[in-house]
């Protein structure tokens, strides 16, 4: 079991395909903004959570679950945050932006760009999205519900070339005979 950095008293982060878990977390979704407005309900959700593709990551403090992250880490666009929610109760004590941050550590093992969206009218989440270093690249107009429109953004590390020659490079310094020098 994993924990988030930098949050005191400590939050523990465990991966899950738990059906109990996956069911708080759709609840937490049908019940909170954005997803009210969207009309996404708790069947929609469920749907999404137990997709194969996705990844769940379950935030605990003393076994009382607080939110959680979801990731999309194969197929097109890899390295997408494609839900992230802290129940109301524990918001505003640093627990979604550690929760981003470990979602980016996962992310850019893998891929130099890390994406997420956000709702036209979720000011509170994009302004931390922002703040983050996600740069909008794209609107999705009536993408989930007709009249509200999802802002597509993305943190990045570089290119997808850049990205695969540092690998090489790390994984040269890694062996311990340093043979195989990367062509760069
Ligand atoms: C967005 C969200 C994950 C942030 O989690 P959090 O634990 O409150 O975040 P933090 O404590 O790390 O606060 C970071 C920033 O988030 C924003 N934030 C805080 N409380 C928030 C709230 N109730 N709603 C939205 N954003 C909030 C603020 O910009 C805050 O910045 P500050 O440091 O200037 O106060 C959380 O508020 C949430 O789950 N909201 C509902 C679901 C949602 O909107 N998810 C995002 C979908 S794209």
């Amino acid at each position: 079991m994993d924990r988030l950095p930098g949050i005191e008293p400590l939050v523990t982060v465990e991966r899950t395909r738990q059906v109990a878990d996956l069911e708080w977390c759709a609840r937490l979704m049908a019940a909170n903004e954005p997803w009210i407005t969207l009309q996404r309900t708790y069947e929609d959700s469920i749907e999404l959570l137990a997709d194969p593709l996705s990844e769940v990551f379950l935030f605990s403090r003393e076994g009382e679950r607080l939110g959680f992250v979801m990731l999309k880490l194969k197929g097109s666009f890899t390295g997408y945050i494609q839900t992230i929610v802290i129940s109301e109760a524990a918001r505003g004590q640093g627990i979604g932006e550690a929760a981003i941050r470990f979602a980016e550590d996962i992310i850019f093992a893998i891929s130099p760009n890390a994406f997420i969206c956000v709702s036209s009218f979720n000011h509170r989440a994009r302004e931390l999205y922002l703040r983050l270093g996600y740069e909008q690249v794209g609107i999705l107009k009536d993408y989930v519900s007709k009249g509200y429109d999802e802002i597509f953004l993305r943190k990045t590390r570089g290119s997808w070339n850049d990205f695969k020659k540092q690998k090489q490079v790390n994984a040269y310094i890694a062996s311990p005979k340093r043979t195989d020098k990367p062509k760069l």
